[in-house]
């Protein structure tokens, strides 16, 4: 028996020792009408303090009140994301509770019970779990639970030899009965996929190492996963046409590398012809080393995630595309290997940016900022977009700042703020909203350049880096800037939606924020 609570140790422990034995599928998702089987594995929810309900008050009855007395030996209360998973409750093979708090029931709370019913279906064997869900009044009930199980489930096991004789966790159906399972089946396939696709892509590309995703693999991939879409268009910049451009910030970073950077441009067209697009601009270091500001080599690995703002854009921009958004939307990845060797750039040059506006490197390991202004003034001089959304594993400062709870919010629009907050509690990836104050702009001043890409006696540098970044904002054009750094690799503890690994976070939160602030209804 198994009691815990949202990713707490007991769970993990025994998902990790089956995962370290075998090898691991996903369950394919079915939709049917609402029954309550009468064998096999079944899957139901239980509100806190008031068990004797809905589909477990009819599971229960199957037992002849069997699983009432199971769950009170277990002490199981129904609190949020603990979750029971009962062996042997006859006449079932298996009985997986969800709690489900007190909360009203959201697509937040759902896309949870799917991704903890995905999980605990990955640890045992059953052929066909049952998801009980006949609740009719939470809209789209269906398609949260199928999105939660699918990004439950997800893991990347592309190196792992599976073993002959291992036995096959996780392989079999997911069937989801519901009210309605037409129209979820239908919400599913219409959008749902394409959101999953989207932060799939993101958490691959993230997981893979610098060995394998460099600039010019980041963009292969990309391509393949854009292949045969409608209303796409990919740009790629080689260093020639950057250097043509003058964006030596952007080239600075890669110069040490021997994988040459790129600049990585998908359009996507949903929107009306004239309406200005939406610009999203991800920090894409597909390794930082920090340069010849080199970083010690402690947890060194984690920079292979660097480039996990380029990966969220294009994965959001993929799930647009895939679900015909009526949106007119711009995936910019500044990819380069940040390396040290004779040819890397040197802490002291000062390097004229794409803009024309100058800079003093004060740190080779504050290149993120370096990339990204080029990028970003690349897209506003080409693109004229109306809101620009950067977003970049930046520092060390949001870690600190905002542990695995937050991504960093910064912006001088109230109402794009409020837009980017409300969108991250629906979705589940939460901002938290840190300022740009104006002081910042004294830790970046050169004494000969226009500025200085660090360095200064500030100690938030989150908030420095934001302001560097903001300078290359044109008038008139709307910008927030992401930092992900603490979000982008989950250690430790795995959600329900999210497992240890690669999160594929800013995805789901911008696509969340496209759908209800920037995308247009269909037209008649
Ligand atoms: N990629 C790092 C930030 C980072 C740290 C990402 C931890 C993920 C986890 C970034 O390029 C960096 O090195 N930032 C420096 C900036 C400083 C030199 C101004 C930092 O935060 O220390
Ligand atoms: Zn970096
Ligand atoms: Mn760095």
């Amino acid at each position: 028996m198994l009691s815990t609570r949202l990713g707490q140790p007991l769970l993990i422990a025994f998902a990790l020792l089956v995962a370290c034995t075998a090898a691991q599928a996903q369950r394919t998702l079915e939709f049917q009408r609402y029954d309550v089987p009468r064998e096999g594995a079944v899957a139901v929810t239980v509100r806190q303090g008031a068990p004797l309900e809905g589909a477990f008050a009819e599971v229960d009855v199957a037992t002849d009140g069997a699983l009432q007395r199971a769950v009170t030996a277990a002490g199981f209360l129904g609190d949020r994301g603990v979750v029971l998973n009962l062996p042997g409750v006859a006449p079932y093979r298996q009985v997986i509770l969800v709690g489900i708090g007190s909360d009203p029931s959201s697509a937040r709370l759902l896309e949870d019970v799917g991704g903890l019913v995905g999980q605990a279906g990955l640890v045992r064997a059953a052929p066909r779990i049952d998801l009980l869900w006949p609740d009719a009044t939470v809209a789209d009930a269906g398609l949260h639970l199928a999105i939660g199980a699918e990004l439950g489930q997800h893991t990347f096991r592309q190196y792992r030899t599976p073993k002959p004789d291992a036995p096959v966790l996780g392989r079999g159906e997911l069937v989801l009965r519901l009210a309605d399972p037409d129209a979820a089946g239908d919400a599913w396939r219409s959008s749902g996929q394409a959101l999953v696709a989207g932060v799939r892509f993101a958490r691959e590309l993230v997981a893979e190492p610098a060995n394998v995703i460099y600039p010019e693999s980041f963009v292969e991939r990309a391509r393949a996963a854009f292949d045969g879409l409608r209303k796409v268009e990919i740009e790629v910049l080689d260093e020639t046409e950057m250097a043509r451009l003058g964006m030596n910030s952007l080239l600075a970073v890669g110069a040490g590398s021997a994988r040459p950077p790129r600049l990585l441009v998908v359009r996507y067209r949903g929107g009306a012809r004239d309406a200005a697009p939406v610009a999203l601009v991800g920090k894409g270091i597909t390794f930082d080393t920090g340069g010849i500001s080199i970083k010690a080599s402690t947890d060194l690995w984690r920079m292979k995630y660097d480039m996990a703002g380029a990966a969220a854009v294009t994965g959001t921009v993929l799930a647009l595309a895939r679900r015909d958004a009526p949106v007119n939307a711009i995936a910019v990845a500044a990819l380069a290997e940040n390396m040290p060797s004779g040819s890397a750039g040197r802490p002291g040059d000062v390097i004229r940016t794409m803009s024309g506006q100058t800079y003093e490197v004060m740190s080779t390991d504050a290149e993120g900022r370096m990339v990204l202004v080029d990028a970003m003034w690349f897209v506003q001089t080409r693109d004229k977009p109306r809101v620009l959304v950067d977003i970049a594993t930046l520092t060390g400062s949001q870690v600190t700042a905002l542990g695995d709870e937050y991504g960093g919010l910064f912006t001088r629009d109230d109402a794009l703020a409020a837009q980017l907050l409300a969108a991250g509690t629906a979705s589940g990836e939460e901002v938290w909203r840190l300022p740009l104050h104006p002081s910042y702009a004294k830790d970046l001043e050169s004494p000969i350049a226009d500025l200085r890409n660090g360095g200064g006696s500030s100690r938030a540098g989150a908030g420095v880096g934001a302001h560097f970044i903001g300078a290359w904002v044109q008038p008139g054009v709307a910008w927030a800037h992401l930092d992900i750094a603490s979000m982008a690799w989950r250690d430790d503890a795995p959600l329900p939606t999210v497992p240890l690994g690669a999160s594929g976070y800013g995805v789901r939160l911008l696509e969340r924020w496209m759908r209800d602030h920037a995308e247009v209804a269909a037209g008649p």
